[in-house]
């Protein structure tokens, strides 16, 4: 009879079920449950981007046991918790080149899933409850929403917090370029933005077996300064703006654009020399100049000079990047143009008040200017943030 050949096979079902959530690699619940992976799985955890070198090395901190681990008594390194496999590293979006990451830090997919946890965590800043994405904000191209935001310690930055989108092509960080790796401008700005004890922060993560879990998986060891920094490099190396309306319009998409989008471009590469220092495909030429687009009451900076000591570089600020600006108003360095019109205006003036050393002032009508900014939201397709991924409960 039916019933029981059904109930027969249930049971079979339900045993098989049970064996693919304790397989590797498969989904599974993510709390503990004791378990230790086995080597397939960690054959799987290594497993990186593309060509990219194995994520062991060369990176500062060395995979050990902890000193005061009894290796005979636990197995301390070991996670006790199973994570879900990470989701594969998206390539970049149609218009960019090839996503630049150092050789002792690839991107791979279990360093991006640990660097979106911790840029989503308040832990990072100790008692400062405060995370990254509070000033850098997906919803807005990862910018900040403020002109100029306030650290964990209560001082008003003097810069504005720029957009991560693309940070990953920069060839330095910081509005005056004073970073040379993304790994350093991170950790630097990691303790001063939200005033972190980066070993007391390595300290707390590591008390957490979800967090644990994903240290070990991700490198190897347990927690440690600098490889929070580099976890969330990663992650920050995957937050891109590309396949935007242009993009799709320069690959023969006739209808992607509208005439003022298609109009805006000929002046930004023409008459408006706006290509000069904003060239495809990133809209920038990476370099440092004089425009003064800063606005009269905010604090002078020294801007490359910070960098270089170099007193004829005071006030030179890193070109920006043009991808995506439609979304991440405030605009300039001291988050002193409320719209991108605004900063438009600017740039076509010469600086404010003409002020700008390396940028000649252009004639541009009403229609000219507005015909750049139908430019620009062209080069800026709608920001479309993941779900913010659950932090780990205390
Ligand atoms: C209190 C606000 C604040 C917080 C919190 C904050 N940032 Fe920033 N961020 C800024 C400001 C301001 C700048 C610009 C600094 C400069 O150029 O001198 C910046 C710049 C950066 C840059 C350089 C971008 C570039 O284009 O060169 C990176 C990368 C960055 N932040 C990542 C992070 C990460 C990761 C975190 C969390 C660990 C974080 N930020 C937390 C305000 C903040
Ligand atoms: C001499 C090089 C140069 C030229 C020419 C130039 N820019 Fe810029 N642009 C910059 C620099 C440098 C900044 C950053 C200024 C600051 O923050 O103080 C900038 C900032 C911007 C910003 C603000 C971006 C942001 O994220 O804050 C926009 C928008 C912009 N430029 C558009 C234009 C347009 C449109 C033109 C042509 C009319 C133009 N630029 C011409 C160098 C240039």
């Amino acid at each position: 009879m039916i019933a029981p050949r059904a109930a027969a096979w249930r049971r079979i079902s339900l045993l098989f079920i049970a064996a693919t959530l304790v397989l590797p690699g498969c989904p599974s619940d993510d709390d503990d449950d004791g378990a230790a992976p086995d080597e397939a799985d960690k054959a799987e955890r290594t497993d990186t981007d593309d060509a990219a070198p194995d994520p062991a090395d060369g990176d500062a901190a060395p995979a050990e046991i902890p000193a005061d681990a009894d290796a005979t008594a636990r197995e301390p390194v070991l996670p006790e918790v199973i994570l879900p496999p990470a989701d594969p590293v998206p390539k970049p979006p149609a218009g960019l080149p090839p996503t630049p990451a150092p050789a002792h830090n690839p991107i791979t997919a279990e360093k991006v899933a640990l660097g979106e946890l911790l840029f989503f965590d308040s832990r990072l800043s100790g008692e400062g409850g405060m995370r990254c994405a509070d000033c850098h904000d997906p919803e807005r191209g990862f910018a900040g929403t403020e002109r100029r935001s306030t650290t964990a310690e209560g001082r008003t930055n003097r810069r504005h917090a720029p957009s991560l989108e693309n940070v990953a092509y920069a060839g330095a960080w910081f509005w005056d370029g004073s970073a040379d790796s993304l790994e350093g401008a991170i950790d630097s700005h990691w303790r001063g933005q939200m005033a972190a004890d980066p070993a007391a922060v390595a300290a707390e993560l590591d008390d957490h077996p979800k967090y644990r879990a994903h240290f070990e998986r991700s490198f190897g060891s347990a927690p440690y300064p600098s490889h929070i920094a580099a976890a969330l490099a990663a992650y920050a190396r995957t937050i891109r703006s590309g396949d935007a309306p242009w993009d799709r319009f320069e690959r023969g998409r006739r209808g992607a654009v509208d005439e003022d989008a298609e109009r805006g471009f000929r002046i930004f590469s023409g008459r408006g020399q706006c290509a000069v220092c904003h060239p495809p495909p990133l809209y920038t030429d990476r370099k440092f100049h004089h425009t003064g687009a800063a606005g009269p009451d905010s604090p002078p900076d020294p801007g490359r000079s910070r960098a270089t000591g170099d007193p004829a570089e005071r006030g030179a600020i890193r070109t920006p990047s043009l991808r995506g600006v439609a979304h991440t108003a405030p605009y300039f360095h001291d988050g002193s143009a409320e719209t991108l019109e605004e900063a438009v205006r600017v740039m076509a003036g010469g600086g404010r008040g003409g002020r700008g050393r390396d940028l000649e002032p252009v004639q541009l009508s009403d229609d000219d200017i507005a015909a750049l900014v139908g430019f620009l939201e062209s080069l800026s397709p709608e920001p479309e943030p993941r779900e913010p991924p659950a932090v780990p409960e205390p």
